[in-house]
């Protein structure tokens, strides 16, 4: 029987090994973690994340081929393919502070490896690294191995939030990056029949290391420039009075582009776009590409940009203040369908919104008050400039309440934001929202979520990104 093991039990570790152990029932699947609550939570009626279809998915492999434990070392030791799925953030100080990714978990990941391992083993690299990282791990591992053979690959998750059941089931591919070597070859082909269990052949790409790591890298680089690109086209459209839907759908029958990821929003999120983006920024620099570099850099750009022009609409609108003035925050998350905040554009707009005063009133069907009221308080740490700004402070704290109901937290406000494109949000009785807020009364859909004209008969003053704008907002000053 085949052993796996993986360690790091977070957002991507955790559902592919619930796959693999679905779709292999041969093999043993491990998932260890230092976190004892991530692990008991795992073990538990409660999974530690939210993603449609997962739980069913636990439900069917757990102590049967899948097992969640914090006994890292027995289970590494054990195993004949080792994943790391560790977190690799952005380095927040030191030598490419603000840009580089933060390598200690997979270095000490890998020394533990090297550590405990008695018998030969694969090791595959799942968390995106920075390229060539492959051929460290390999000298770590190589240094201390007291004769034992590591081969390691890199396997690159492309599965997104939300949709992470279906994204493994159905991968667009699998990419597997390995040593040329014989061996190398060997590896490969070893962590391919665990995907062909599942996986048609011809899906299952396979590359030298360098470009498998490099290839996730780009991968996101480029979906995030598509919302760049379509968000900078949304503040044009506003400006000339075309609509951002209508272009993006004319754009997108384009063959050539495609029409998927094309939507404008309040800006990109999540816990890979910006962190992969600055990544890519900061090899470009260490190689001498500074060209590139800039090109890269200007997608994160755009997306702060945009985060920035939905606050100062939102302000300009309400007569250029929101002080003190009650604003309702619909949706928290980075995107629908999780109760993921990282990254989120949320964070940036609330914190725009208390900078001028706000009261605000969050709801989130599943993000939870107390991660709202850490991503708040949180230190911002900006990419640019590795320098950590002031907390907020308890007064401004106060400012801030969570509720558990869209009606709730619009009673009596004077606007609405919408961050995170909930369905539910759609269905939501908007007569009843408008009879129960201050006049005039504002909607900002930050998401293109709601039906502008529906809105604009009940009353409402709409902000929808990229749409022809109201005539209120066209008197009010222009936006930067
Ligand atoms: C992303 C990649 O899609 C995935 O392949 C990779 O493995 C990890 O990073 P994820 O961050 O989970 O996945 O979600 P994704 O669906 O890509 O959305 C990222 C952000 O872009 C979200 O904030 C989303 O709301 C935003 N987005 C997406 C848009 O604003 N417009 C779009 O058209 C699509
Ligand atoms: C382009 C648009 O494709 C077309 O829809 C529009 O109406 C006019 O402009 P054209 O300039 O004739 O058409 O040729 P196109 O095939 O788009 O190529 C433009 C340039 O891009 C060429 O120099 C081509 O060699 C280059 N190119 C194209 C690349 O370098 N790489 C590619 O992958 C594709
Ligand atoms: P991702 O989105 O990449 O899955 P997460 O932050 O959700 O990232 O998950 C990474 C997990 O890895 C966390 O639960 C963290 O506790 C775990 N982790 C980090 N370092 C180690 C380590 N050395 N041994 C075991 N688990 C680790």
């Amino acid at each position: 029987m085949v052993k796996i093991c993986c360690i790091g039990a977070g957002y991507v570790g955790g559902p592919t090994m619930a796959i693999i152990a679905l779709k292999c029932p041969s093999i043993e699947v491990a998932v260890v973690d230092i976190s004892v609550s991530r692990i008991t939570a795992w073990n538990s009626d409660q999974l530690p994340i939210y993603e449609p279809g997962l739980d069913g998915v636990v439900k069917q492999c757990r102590g049967k081929n899948l097992f969640f434990s914090t006994d890292v070392e027995k289970h590494v030791s054990e195993a004949d393919i080792v994943f790391v799925s560790v977190n690799t953030p952005t380095k927040t100080r030191g030598l490419g502070a603000g840009k580089a990714a933060d390598l200690t978990y997979w270095e000490s990941a890998a020394r533990m490896i090297a550590d405990v391992s008695k018998s030969n083993k694969i090791v595959v690299e799942k968390s995106t690294v920075p390229v060539k990282t492959a051929e460290a791990i390999e000298k770590i591992l190589t240094h201390n191995s007291k004769g034992i053979q590591f081969q390691i690959l890199s396997n690159p998750e492309f599965l997104a939030e939300g949709t992470a059941i279906e994204d493994l089931l159905k991968p667009d591919r699998v990419l597997i990056g390995g040593r040329e070597t014989p061996e190398g070859q060997k590896a490969i082909q070893a962590l391919k029949d665990v995907y062909a269990q599942w996986v048609p052949e011809e899906r299952i790409l396979t590359t030298n290391l360098w470009s498998a790591e490099l290839s996730k890298l780009a991968a996101n680089a480029f979906l995030a420039q598509r919302i760049s690109s379509v968000n900078a086209m949304s503040a044009l459209c506003e400006a000339t009075g075309a609509n951002i839907t209508q272009v993006s759908y004319a754009v997108g029958k384009d063959s050539r582009i495609g029409p998927k990821f094309l939507n404008a929003s309040v800006g990109f999120g999540g816990s890979c776009f910006q962190k992969d983006i600055l990544n890519l920024v900061y090899i470009c620099e260490c190689n001498g590409l500074p060209e590139v570099a800039e090109y890269w850099k200007q997608v994160i750009k755009i997306n702060d940009y945009q985060k920035n022009r939905f606050v100062n609409r939102v302000v300009a609108s309400m007569f250029n203040t929101v002080s003190n003035k009650k604003i309702a925050v619909l949706g928290f998350a980075f995107k629908k369908d999780t109760g993921d905040t990282r990254e989120t554009p949320a964070i940036d707009v609330c914190k725009g919104l208390l900078g001028d005063k706000a009261r605000l009133s969050i709801y989130d069907p599943q993000v939870t008050e107390d991660q709202i009221q850490r991503d708040l308080t949180m230190d911002k740490f900006t990419w640019d400039h590795p320098i950590h700004l002031q907390p907020m402070s308890p007064s401004t704290v106060k400012q801030v309440s969570v509720v558990w109901e869209a009606y709730e937290a619009t009673k009596d406000a004077h606007g609405i934001c919408i961050l995170t494109e909930w369905d539910e949000f759609k269905t939501l009785d908007y007569k009843r929202i408008y009879d129960n807020m201050q006049k005039p009364a504002f909607v900002f859909d930050g998401r293109n979520v709601v039906d502008v004209e529906k809105l604009r008969e009940i009353g409402f003053i709409v902000y929808s990104i990229g749409k022809p704008l109201d005539p209120w907002l066209k008197d009010m000053p222009a936006v930067a």
